[in-house]
């Protein structure tokens, strides 16, 4: 198993160029179930969980060519079957559920199981696509779903789900009606997918708001479009250069999509404008200490907690970092201990108390985010840190070592 060795203490300068991103790339790429024909997608990352869905697509009947920019057909729908094997390593897989339904009538998909951050139940999922009229059966641990025509619905999610959100849009767009969802996810992956399947010739009004409406259509015809940036890649860089005492130029992200992070990032003295194609990140002179409250978008992306929490072990005072998103994401504050943090956990806050240096220790990935603290907390530690299980980074950040060595880190991968 491949792992990451950071000598630490370099201030990072230079350029980064963003990449596509993950979370809006998966759906986007579900959504071509929806559809005959070639649909052409740009800006696709090159990550482990894009493989995956590919592996997941192809399995249904997908053709696929290409790699940053990707065709795909899916002109006929030969399996209905997401394995256990393939969404146990990557739960957004549950996304096929509501494009196979709608298209082909049926779908068999693994229930996802925990995971390390929390138990995450597809329960609202499930509640959704039998109010748009699914026969829906929990069986050996699958979700068989069944519906000859589904019907439009008003559906109010208990909680802004993102995955939930996209899934039953996706399931709308073909359903008998309207179809208005309440309490949908705001977040800018949901607008993207939305954006796609109006291209698709889908009648989506308000995404990007809490209400959706969908009215629903007979057929879609294939589209092209290009991912939106990786506002959570853009963000741990953004940070990066506040902890390192650098400057980054950070290119190819969308501002809009940063706004909690960036007024954060200011409350710690760091600076930021605007520059053509991205923002210029520099940190200020000391880190002051801010509490942050992880909160569906617009609030601040639970996604950065962890990468937060990391500038914060180095902060000038104390901080309370809240996690109200998910009820287990603080697996990353035993490996900050190992560093040399100062971290209490009290339910769902932590109480971070900067301490004047971090120390450089072996550490284990333990989630997609939390692997990126490590990093972040390595690249200013004193001496060297060793993360293994970095499987878990190349979930989510495309060529993350390079991109951290061209601005100046000390940073290799060991296979
Ligand atoms: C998505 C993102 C993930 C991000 C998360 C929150 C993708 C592929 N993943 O995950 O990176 O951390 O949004 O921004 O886009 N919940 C239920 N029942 C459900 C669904 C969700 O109780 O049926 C709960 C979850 O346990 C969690 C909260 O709702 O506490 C929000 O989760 P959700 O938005 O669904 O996360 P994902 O879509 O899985």
């Amino acid at each position: 198993m491949d792992k990451i060795v950071i000598q630490g203490g370099k201030p990072l300068f230079g350029d980064v160029q963003i990449s596509g991103a993950k979370n809006a790339a998966l759906p986007v790429l579900a959504a071509a179930l929806l559809t005959g024909g070639t649909n052409t997608f740009h800006n696709i990352p090159d990550l482990m969980d894009i493989k995956t869905i590919k592996k997941l697509l192809c399995s249904m009947g997908a053709q696929i060519e290409g790699d940053e920019t990707i065709q795909i057909n899916v002109d006929k729908i030969i399996n209905h079957t997401a394995s256990y094997d393939l969404v146990k390593t990557m739960r957004a897989s549950i996304l096929v559920l509501g494009p196979l339904v709608a298209r082909a009538g049926v779908a068999r998909v693994s229930l996802p199981g925990g995971c390390a951050i929390g138990a995450r139940p597809v329960n609202l999922h499930i509640k959704a696509l039998q109010e748009l009229g699914a026969h829906v059966e929990l069986k050996s641990g699958y979700i068989e779903a069944k519906a000859k025509k589904l019907k439009g619905a008003d559906i109010y999610f208990d909680l802004p789900t993102v995955t939930g959100t996209e899934n039953i849009m996706m399931a709308a767009v073909l359903a008998e009606g309207t179809t208005v969802l309440n309490n949908a996810a705001c977040e800018p992956e949901v607008v993207s997918l939305a954006d796609v399947l109006k291209g698709m010739g889908a009648k989506i009004s308000g995404a990007g708001t809490d209400t959706i409406t969908i009215k629903g259509v007979t057929s879609l015809k294939p589209t092209e479009a290009t991912i939106i940036p990786d506002r959570i890649e853009a963000g741990t860089f953004m940070i990066a250069a506040g902890m390192t005492h650098g400057e980054i130029n950070v290119i190819g992200c969308n501002p809009h999509h940063l706004e909690a992070l960036i007024n954060k990032l200011r409350d710690t003295g760091m600076k930021i404008s605007s520059i053509k194609g991205g923002m210029k990140v520099s940190s200020g002179k000391k880190i002051n200490s801010v509490d942050v409250k992880t909160l569906p978008y617009p609030g601040f992306p639970t996604d950065l907690q962890a990468q937060m929490m990391a500038y914060m072990t180095i902060s000038g005072g104390l901080s309370v970092i809240s996690e109200t998103v998910f009820e287990n994401r603080f697996m990353h504050v035993s490996e900050l201990l190992r560093m040399g943090a100062d971290i209490v956990i009290q339910g769902g806050n932590a109480i971070v108390r900067g301490v004047p240096m971090l120390h450089g220790a072996q550490t284990m990935a333990t989630d997609l985010r939390a692997s990126a603290s490590l990093v972040l907390a390595a690249l200013v530690a004193e001496g060297t840190t060793e993360i293994s299980r970095v499987y878990h980074i190349d979930r989510g950040y495309q060529t993350i070592e390079k991109k951290f060595s061209a601005l100046g880190a000390d940073i290799k991968r060991i296979k």
